[in-house]
């Protein structure tokens, strides 16, 4: 379970392979570096790859981005290997590709466990297998159990798309009740949720509209795969100054002694709930989290 707000507003991927974009990364604005060792590399480099993510989590520079190894599955050649290797290299989170059933999270957790990795290395999972959308909520259940230590969902919509065999098309329609059972399911379980990628990174009109979709979905922000998507990204995961002056103007309101006692009450001709002032805490929390960060 999350216990304080951590803006993850932008996740982006990086090949393990590529030392270029390991290095470039600490000198970008983004909220999460998922480093990978599963889809974004070649059979032939998962070794070298291993041992070079190893070396830059461990050589640090990274400021206060959050730092996630993408493992391949424990059922690969390569998974267990990799599993051992970022237990040592101590990052933030663990990503966990293709996870079915929370039994996938488990055992992850256990050798997390076998390894004295500390608490502070969290287990985050990749929801994209059919099986997943099916067992969302006994996954996002994980979030509740100290011992499995899950995090954060992240939404993998390209693998999805190849094992439904459905399509993934500007608008995203039919992926449209996967995606809200996963946010749905994630909030049952206490974890943040990031959006999918949007694979035409030249494209940043089209990339604008799919943020602007996942905000409106309620995605505490979005994976990258290209340094061009950043700040389209974060434009549209931060709270606006409106959105902060509003949350703090009802907050301000609802604790007038007048008020008191009052469960609704209307402020500039709308009506506004107690849940309302709650959910402005939620942005000015976050507001705040992002105005802390020293990457920027
Ligand atoms: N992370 C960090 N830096 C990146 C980056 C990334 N994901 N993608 C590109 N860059 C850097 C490049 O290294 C280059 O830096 P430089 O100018 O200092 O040399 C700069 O940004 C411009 O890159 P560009 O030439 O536009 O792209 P490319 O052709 O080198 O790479 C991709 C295109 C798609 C191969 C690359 O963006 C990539 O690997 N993305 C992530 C893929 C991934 O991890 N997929 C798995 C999850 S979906
Ligand atoms: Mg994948």
């Amino acid at each position: 379970m999350t216990t304080s707000i951590r803006p993850r507003r932008s996740a982006l991927y990086m090949p393990g392979s590529n030392a270029r974009a390991l290095e470039k990364a600490k000198s970008l604005d983004v909220d999460c570096l998922i480093l990978d060792l599963e889809d974004a590399v070649a059979p032939d480099m998962k070794a070298d790859a291993r041992a070079q993510i190893v070396a830059a989590v461990q050589g640090g520079g990274y400021g206060d981005r959050e730092v996630v190894i993408r493992i391949n599955g424990l059922d690969t050649a390569w998974g267990e290997d990799d599993l051992k290797a970022a237990i040592d290299a101590r990052p933030d989170a663990i990503l966990i590709p293709k996870v079915n059933s929370p039994a996938d999270l488990e055992r992850a957790a256990h050798k997390l466990a076998l390894g004295n990795a500390p608490q502070t290395v969290r287990l985050w999972a990749m929801m994209e297998t059919p099986l997943a959308m099916l067992n969302a909520a006994a996954i996002a259940a994980c979030g509740r159990d100290p011992e499995v230590r899950l995090s954060c969902f992240v939404m993998g919509t390209n693998d999805l798309a190849k094992e439904t065999r459905a399509k993934l098309n500007p608008g995203r329609a039919v992926m449209m009740p996967w995606l809200m059972t996963c946010v749905a399911a994630a909030r049952t379980g206490g974890i943040d949720i990031l959006d999918g990628v949007y694979n035409n990174f030249s494209d940043l009109d089209g990339f604008a509209a799919e943020c602007a979709q996942g905000v409106e979905m309620g995605m505490d922000g979005k994976t990258l795969i290209h340094p061009k998507q950043i700040e389209a990204c974060h434009a549209a995961f931060s709270p606006s100054e409106e959105e902060v002056a509003w949350a703090r103007k009802i907050n301000e309101i609802f604790a007038l002694p007048e008020n008191a006692s009052k469960g609704a009450i209307q402020v500039d001709g709308k009506m506004v709930e107690r849940l309302h002032a709650d959910m402005g805490l939620r942005v000015i929390a976050i507001a705040d989290a992002i105005a802390a960060r020293s990457n920027a």
